[in-house]
């Protein structure tokens, strides 16, 4: 595979989605070719799995089946745009992959890692090459989120967000090659140069 797989990933209101598009600023500086995607979503099948995930009239959704729709999302997602993307060379920054599921579905949902990379298989065969993780408590998130409409997921309770942050910390430190952990309450510009620092090593290693 030619190109760069980046994952962005953290609690809903972690500040991700602007450093993605800081990120995608920085690549245009420097001439590099990429594509910004988004789980679940990224292609129109996938948009559409995500409309029903999100959908917060859908409470009586079973946590399984939520598991199954995730996973289903991102193999088309990942064999329609991630790999072809990847195999012409370009840098995929991708706003959540199979992390989120293991934190939201294997520790929010109680489902259990194994449950989650049995039904992601395909996925964990091409995982990210890099990946930063938005650390940021609950409250934090809440704060930061404000009065905002919320989704399906956003309405969980506090305790789901906690059991989301202790999954996404059991990941990290099983993964701290791929994985950084950045602290999402620091200053925006100082996140972004801390990611930028993070390509910028990986592109090195690439040359
Ligand atoms: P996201 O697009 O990050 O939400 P927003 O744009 O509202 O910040 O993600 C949508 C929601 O889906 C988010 O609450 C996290 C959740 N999610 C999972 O529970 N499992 C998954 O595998 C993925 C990819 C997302």
């Amino acid at each position: 595979m030619k190109g760069i797989f980046i994952s962005f990933e953290g609690i809903d209101g972690c500040g991700k989605t602007t450093q993605i598009e800081l990120a995608a600023t920085y690549l245009k500086k420097k001439s590099l070719e990429f594509v910004i995607t988004r789980e679940p979503g990224g292609c129109r099948i996938s948009e559409q799995i995500r409309t029903i995930l999100l959908d917060a009239e859908n409470m009586a959704m079973r946590p399984k089946t939520e598991a199954l729709l995730y996973a289903a999302s991102r193999i088309q997602h990942l064999d329609e745009q991630i790999l072809p993307a990847l195999l012409e060379g370009k840098i995929v920054l991708c706003d959540r992959f199979l992390d989120s599921s293991e934190a939201y579905q294997g520790y929010g949902r109680k489902l259990g890692s194994g449950y989650i990379r049995g039904i992601n298989a395909y996925a964990l065969e091409h995982m990210p090459d890099l990946t930063f993780y938005f650390r940021c408590s609950p409250k934090q998130s809440r704060v930061r989120m404000g009065p905002r409409q919320t989704d399906r997921l956003e309405q969980e309770n506090i305790d789901f967000f906690e059991r989301v942050c202790e999954g996404y910390e059991q990941i990290a430190s099983r993964d701290k090659e791929r994985i950084f952990c950045i602290d999402a309450t620091a200053n925006i510009e100082k996140i972004a140069e801390q990611v930028q620092r993070h390509i910028q090593n990986r592109l090195s290693k690439e040359e």
